[in-house]
Parts: structure tokens; sequence; C-alpha cells
């Protein structure tokens, strides 16, 4: 028997991220290729020709497993029922603008439509935020949704993990597939912690430590997270457009290993509601390496962390409590 759509929220759709990740979803590429679903899109009024543009694009594009769109202005129309939400939309900054100013504009953003998925998504809604500040805003999400558990409510730091995975694949010259186990720690921003303590590949010979293939600590420690921590602005001098495709593709990682499970063995990067794991501040909202079985997420626990990237931990919490309290200095 055909399987009950999904409904999925995309917010933010008319931009470049949705323009590469609603044909994904449609494709099933988030959800698999067995599972219908119907795209809700929302974007803001400046927006809505384009955002009826894209939806005419899906009609031309006749996706079998597609069984709706809709596509709207309207957040209380755009979260109705929604079983899945990917948050993109937000206010970019803009040259000029004080940080706060960008922080005051998204806090007041995902105030109001954290209420709007509270009130009219489906039960048990699972969140996605992309937009950055991707963790704060999903903090603030969570903090005005009190009724969504705060385990439905994630922030993207996938790409990041996919990122560290690419650069040890062209490292080493091995498939991108057979690399595993990266961990991104901490904020969705150049402080992020891109470690390969524990990641492997595999071999011909078995499953062996990316670090003793590498044969390279100074590298590990030092380009290799910093090539990881600014890809977006390289991506950005090189295309003069954020990363689009990678961002999208990265979120259907998200979702679907979240939904559908992370392979035996493997763990993921996701941001999620610290609980005070690793000596992490709970409260925050923190990429950890996580695995997933029947929908939700659990974080790994007892991987041994060394002073450098005990240090590294620290130093991109200390910038999630910083723009936590700026978020809520934005509120008063
Ligand atoms: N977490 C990640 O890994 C990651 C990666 C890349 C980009 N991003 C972030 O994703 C966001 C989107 O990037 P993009 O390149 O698609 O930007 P974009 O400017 O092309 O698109 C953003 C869209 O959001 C819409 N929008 C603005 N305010 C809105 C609101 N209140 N409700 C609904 N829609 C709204 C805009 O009209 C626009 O269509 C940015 O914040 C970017 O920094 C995150």
């Amino acid at each position: 028997m055909a399987k009950e759509p999904v409904r999925v929220l995309v917010t933010g759709a008319a931009g470049q991220i949705g323009y590469a990740l609603v044909p994904m979803i449609a494709r099933g590429v988030m959800l698999g290729t067995d599972q219908p679903v119907i795209l809700h899109m929302l974007d803001i009024p400046p927006a809505a020709e384009a955002l009826n543009g894209v939806k005419m694009e899906l009609v031309d594009a006749a996706f079998p497993l597609l069984k709706g769109v809709v596509a709207t202005t309207d957040a209380v129309e755009a979260c109705t029922g929604v079983n899945i939400a990917v948050m993109v939309g937000g206010f970019p900054r803009k040259e000029g603008m004080e940080r706060k100013d960008v922080m005051s504009k998204n806090v007041s953003i995902y105030k109001a439509q954290a209420s709007a998925l509270e009130q009219h998504a489906a039960p048990n809604c699972k969140v996605l935020v992309v937009a950055n500040p991707a963790n704060t805003n999903a903090l603030i999400l969570k903090e005005f949704a009190p009724s969504i558990p705060a385990k439905n409510i994630t922030c993207l730091t996938r790409l990041d993990h996919n990122r560290a995975l690419g650069q040890i694949s062209e490292k080493l010259n091995v498939q991108v597939s057979d690399v595993k186990n990266v961990i991104i720690w901490g904020n969705h921003s150049s402080s992020q912690y891109p470690d390969v303590n524990h990641a492997t590949v595999n071999t011909a010979a078995g499953e062996k430590p990316v670090r003793e293939l590498v044969k390279d600590d100074a590298w590990l420690n030092g380009e290799f997270i910093t090539t990881v921590q600014q890809r977006g602005a390289a991506i950005i001098k090189a295309r003069k457009l954020s990363s689009a495709l990678s961002a999208a593709s990265s979120a259907c990682d998200h979702i679907r290993d979240w939904v559908l499970g992370t392979p035996e063995g493997t763990w993921v990067s996701m941001g999620v509601y610290s609980d005070g794991s690793y000596n992490v501040p709970a409260g925050l909202i923190y990429s950890f390496p996580v695995t997933c079985r029947n929908g939700e997420w659990t974080i790994v626990q007892g991987l041994s962390i060394d002073e450098f990237s005990r240090k590294k931990l620290d130093l991109t919490a200390e910038e999630l409590s910083e723009e936590k309290a700026l978020a809520y200095s934005c509120l008063s």
C-alpha cells in the first residue's frame, strides 16, 4: 500500500538554498524514494512572485512523489500540519550592519515562526534550522515553542561534517563513502572544531584510523581544521554566492539520517540541545556526534577528548554562550 504523504516545510524557499533543496525533497532524496511528500514553501511578500515561479517549476518537473505544493507568505498556512520543518529563511548580514542588529532581526523572525509551528504543525514535528546564526536561531525557536520537545529542534552542521569527510577523502585519495566518524563540535561558525581523532577509513586491510593513514598531525591540527572552518568563505569568494547545493544536500542527509537512522557503527554531526555531555554547558544548541534510531538522536558517549580538543570544544561553547546572551538582550 502507498505511504501517506509527509508534509515538509521549507522557509526561505524562494532563496538559493531553497531552489536547490525543494527538487531534492520532491525526488525522494530526503525521505526515501518510496515516500510521497507535500511541500509547504514559505517566503516573505517581496519574494512572493519568485516563490510562485518555483511552484510553477515544481509542477513542470512532474515529480511522481510530489502530491501537492503550498506556496505562501503566511506563516500559519505554511506551518499547518507539517511533519518536518526546514528553516532556511532568515535575515542576512548586510554590509555595515552590527552583529546585534542582524541578531535582533533573526530573533524576531524565529520567535514568530516558533509560535506558528507550535500552534499549527503536526504533533512530533521535527525541525531543522539552516539559517544563520543557525545554532542560536534554533535556540530561540526552542524557547518560544515550549510544547515542541527540545529533542525535536536541531540545527545544520552536517554540511561542515560532510566538508570534513571531503577534505580527508581528497588528502588520502580515497572514496568519501569510505571515510566516517569525523565530528563537528560546537557552533556552525568559524569557531567550530572539526575533529578526526575517532575518524576511520575503510581500506582493503580493514578500518584504519584517519590519523594513522594521513601521518601528518601538523596538517590535521592546522590546515585541515582551518579549511573546514573557512570553507563557506572560500565558496563565497569563488561563486560570489554562498554555498547552496551542498547546504541543500546536507540538509537532506541530516533529516534522512534522523528519520531513517544512521548506519550501524557510524555517527553524524547534528546541532542539538546540550544536556551537558562532554562538559558542554547545558542549554546551548551545540553540534555533537550523534547516532539516530527510530526517529530519535542520541549523543555518542565516552569518546576520549585530549587537551588540544578540550580547548577547542570550550572555545566554540564560549562563542555560543555569548551569542545566546546577545540573542536574549534583543528580547528585552
Ligand atoms: N547551516 C549551514 O550549514 C548553512 C549553509 C549555507 C547557508 N546557510 C544560511 O542559510 C540561509 C539561507 O541562505 P540562502 O543562500 O538560501 O539565502 P537567500 O538570501 O538566497 O535566501 C533566503 C530566503 O529567505 C527569505 N526570507 C527572509 N526572511 C524570511 C522570513 N521571515 N520568512 C521566510 N522567508 C524569509 C528571503 O526572502 C530569501 O528568499 C542564510 O542564513 C545562510 O547564511 C546556512
